[in-house]
Parts: structure tokens; sequence; C-alpha cells
């Protein structure tokens, strides 16, 4: 561990003699002359669940709390999402969603009724945060909505209501009744899922069952703002079954003008096997590659299901929308049942990195994607307790992403070899490239083997470069993770590449995360 700690000092800002072993001769080449896809800033989006301390304590804290909030909601974690610039949020959930009946958290608070949440914990759910809080909230951030009805024991009516209430701006009962809880105005409603897992908590449905209900919900939850355009997000397959990619796809193939989709969600998590077991703290080198080794998964996943949906769809009209992915470990030890509380580390940070770059690459068919989940649960960006905010590993990654965000990807060739734990081998490096609107080219590589540091020939194809400098983000250690006592363990540190001659030279850690801009 000693070695990876000055590894990583080494490749962040002191300059120290490499190894032979660490001095295996890389290249990575950026061909800027065949730009690809633009990258959606969707694909940064987050997930906002009522589930544990998600949305109370980590985004609700109450007008009256001595927590610093604006209307009720905490103004350190709205700072600290704007700062990653979080295109959308998911919300209600999850499961949480099949189960939420809009109609009680609207209205004057103190007159909400109190329900339950069955899936998570079996808590008294207030209603406190409703359709009004969370708008606030998304506003606030700067994000659009991503709202998910409830096609599990909801009505299409229930839903048809809720779309109206939201978007519409003529004086209807339900437009004026969102005047009299302070919104005149119609709100955007930028992605619409229509359901969540029906083929599990949202129903167990068959894929021709959700079909059948896919088609009347898409009909009446009808978007009245025309300021916002509206994508309905389809419910879609669990891992790798493509049931659902073929029997939505083809319905939508086959629609009429009665309906319409405009994306087709995807679930995966970074599990390895169910009930989660894979502790997110004080585990070893094989536990490390085991995970990230399943996480490389989402690349045959997307594959997959792409070439489902391309045979339904040649021209990618529907977006794959990848709206619950992360890493889901094994729960913090005490922490409430249910309440999916876990830490998250350096090796969180390359599950992160990895998942993005996947998405990255296909650009062209998954235009959203929604880590899970923002505040307090599973690879979250941020931990709240009482008035104290960490910022994760994770959510290093999004910060240093955020130059990606509508940028145009642009491929990487990298001759980098393996990195191999036991039976495991995975590749040493990942790396992806992409031309901001300004046209900068940034670049951003994954060093996935924790034993050795890398460096690496940079070359660029179509541009003269002649300065790479940016972040990197390393760890002491491949599970070191930040605490409210101990914040800054992991966070990201100034990177530089080397020039020599006309030799761009680059040397980034072990299990590190580097993001450059190249000049
Ligand atoms: O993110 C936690 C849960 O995982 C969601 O509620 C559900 O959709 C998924 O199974």
């Amino acid at each position: 561990m000693l070695r990876l700690f000055r590894a990583a000092l080494c490749a962040a800002a002191i300059s120290c003699a490499a190894s032979a072993a660490d001095n295996d001769s890389i290249r990575l080449t950026i061909d800027a002359t065949r730009p690809g896809a633009k990258i959606d800033r969707n694909i940064f989006g987050q997930f906002a669940e009522h589930l544990g301390r998600g949305i109370y304590e980590g985004v609700w804290v109450g007008p009256e709390s001595k927590i610093p909030n604006t209307r009720g909601i905490r103004n350190d974690v709205v700072a600290a999402l704007k700062a990653i610039k979080v295109p959308n949020v998911r919300w209600p959930g999850g499961c949480f969603a099949d189960e939420y009946h809009w109609r009680n958290g609207i209205g004057p608070r103190n007159e909400r009724p109190a329900t339950l949440n069955p899936n998570w914990g079996g808590v008294i759910e207030p209603n406190t945060f409703g359709t009004h809080e969370f708008m606030d909230f998304v506003q606030q951030v700067g994000a659009d909505a991503y709202i998910s009805i409830n096609v599990g024991s909801g009505t299409a009516e229930e839903a048809a209501d809720w779309l109206e209430y939201l978007t519409t701006p003529q004086p209807t009962k339900l437009a004026k009744e969102r005047a009299a809880n302070g919104h005149p105005e119609p709100y955007p409603v930028a992605l619409l899922g229509l359901g969540n897992e029906s083929w599990g908590c949202g129903g167990s449905m068959t894929p021709d069952e959700y079909v059948n209900h896919l088609k009347v919900y898409a009909r009446y939850a009808r978007n009245y703002n025309t300021a916002q355009p509206m994508r309905r997000i389809a419910v879609g397959p669990d891992g790798a079954d493509t049931g659902y990619t073929e029997a939505v796809m083809k319905a939508w193939k086959n629609k009429t003008w009665a309906w319409d989709i405009e994306g087709l969600s995807l679930h995966s998590y970074t599990v390895v096997k169910w009930p989660p077991a894979f502790k997110a703290t004080g585990f070893g080198e094989s536990e490390y590659a085991t995970i990230l080794k399943a996480t490389l998964n989402m690349e045959s996943l997307v594959t997959t299901h792409a070439a489902v949906m391309d045979r339904y769809d040649p021209e990618k009209k529907i977006a794959l929308v990848v709206d619950e992915w992360g890493a889901w470990l094994a729960a913090t030890p005490g922490s409430p049942e249910g309440f999916l509380e876990q830490q998250n580390s350096q090796r969180d940070a390359l599950v992160a990195a990895l998942n993005l770059n996947i998405f990255a690459r296909h650009a062209e068919r998954v235009r959203a994607a929604n880590i899970a989940q923002m505040v307090n649960v599973l690879q979250a960006m941020i931990f709240t307790r009482q008035e104290k905010l960490v910022l994760t590993p994770t959510y290093h990654v999004f910060h240093m992403y955020v130059p990606f965000q509508e940028a145009t990807f642009v491929p990487v060739e990298l001759t980098a070899g393996s990195y191999k734990s036991g039976d495991i081998e995975l590749p040493r490096l990942d790396a992806i490239a992409a031309r901001d609107a300004a046209g900068k080219l940034w670049l951003a590589v994954s060093n996935l083997d924790p034993n050795r540091q890398a460096t690496v020939d940079l070359s660029v194809q179509g541009r003269n470069v002649s300065r790479a400098v940016g972040q990197t983000l390393v760890a002491p250690k491949i599970d070191s993770v930040n605490t409210f006592e101990a914040p800054a363990v992991v966070a990201p540190r100034p990177l530089a590449a080397k020039l020599s001659g006309k030799k761009l030279s680059l040397t980034v850690a072990p299990a590190s995360v580097s993001v450059i801009a190249l000049e």
C-alpha cells in the first residue's frame, strides 16, 4: 500500500523516478479528425428516491431547520450539485414511484397525510417533500425534472391528472389548484418515466402485459407545456434479459398515431450477486478487481440492448436510458434496515468513471443515465449528517467529467495491455476523449491497476498539442474513503503531462481517475 501511495504522489504532483515495471511503453492516440456523437449531458443524471435519508435529511430539512436552507432545501447540497452541473434528477423512485400517489404530496404541508414506505424500511412517509418541493429543488440546482409515474399501483387517470397539474398553462381546475398551491406557471418536465421495473417491484408484469400498460400511459400522461419538450421513457430491461427490449421496441415499431415514446430504460447495478455482500470498505485487491470486472459488464449490456434496438430503430430515435446504475454494496454496519447506506471509496470512483466512459462510447444510443443514488443512498455523490456534508470520490469523478457534458466524442486508441489479479484480467487503462463546444480537447484516463502507475505517450491526430493539464483523483488505498472527520482523503490534485521535445507523456497513478485538457 505504501507503494500505491508513493506512486499516487508521483503521478499527481511530485516528480520521482518510475520503476522499470512502471515504464512499459503505452501509447494513447486521439484521433481528432474523426469526431463521433455528442455526449448527452443527461448521462450525468442523478436519482433521488424516497429511500432512507436520500430525501429527508439529504435534501429536505424544512424551512425551520438550523441547517441553512432555501424553502426547506439544504443550501450545501444544492451548491454541491450545482458545481457538478446535474442535468436531471429522477424522482420519486424507484420502487417508491410505483406506490406513490402524488395528491398526498401537495397542499399545506401540515395537512398532508402520513403514508407508508413499505419498500424501504417500512417507515412513515410524511409527504412533506412532494411535487412543489421537488420542482423547487431541481430549479435551485438548475437541473431538469425526470418524473416517474405510478404504473404499478396507480391509474392512468391519476398519472394524466399529475401531468396536467404540472404542465398545463390553461386555467383548468388542476392548474388553478397548482396556482393555489403557490405555482401559477406551468412546470417544465423534461423526462417522464412510464413506470419503474414493471418486471419486478413495479407490478411483476410480463413484457406483453407491460406493453399494454405502456400504450395507455404513453397516451394519457400528456405534457401540455410547449416550452419544454418531454421525453417519455418506457420500462426496459433488467440486466441482460432482452424480453422487455424486444417487446417494447416491437410495439413501438408497430405503434399507431395514438402513442409514442422517446426512450427505453435499462437498470443494472454493479453488485456481483444478490443480496449485495461486497464490502464498501476494508476490502482487498481481489474484491477490487471483482467489482471492476462486474462494472465493465455494462459494455456488453449496452451493446446487447442497443443491437436489439437497432433492429427496430436503425435511426436511433429511441434513447437507451440507463436510469439506475452504480455499485450496490453491503450496507454500512449498524445503518437502518432498508436504507441502503454504504461508504464510497476510490474503487467506486473507478466504477463511476468506467461506466461514464462506456456511456460516452455509446453516445449515439445512450442519451441519458442516472446513477443510484444522489445523497446518502447507494453510490452517492454526497453524505450528510446533520449540518455536515462530505463529498464522495464518486462526486469528484462527476466534477472532473463536467467538460464531457455535451462534448463531441473523439476516438481513442490505447496500447496499455492488461491488469491481472488472480484469474481476473482487465484492461490496464481505460480512456475516452471529447471536444467541447469551444473546441478544446479533453481526455479522461482511468488506471485500473492498483499496483502500477502508467506513463502514457500521448499523440493527437489533427491537432498540435503542446500542453496537457488537469486533475487526478488518487487515494492512499483502493478502499480509501472520505468521512465527516476526514473529508478530503480522496480529492482531486493537479496533474500535468511532461513535454520533452515534441513528445507529451502523462503519468497516472495506480487506481486513479484523471481528466486533462489538451491544448
Ligand atoms: O435504487 C434502489 C432500487 O433499486 C430502486 O428503487 C429500484 O428501482 C431498484 O431495484
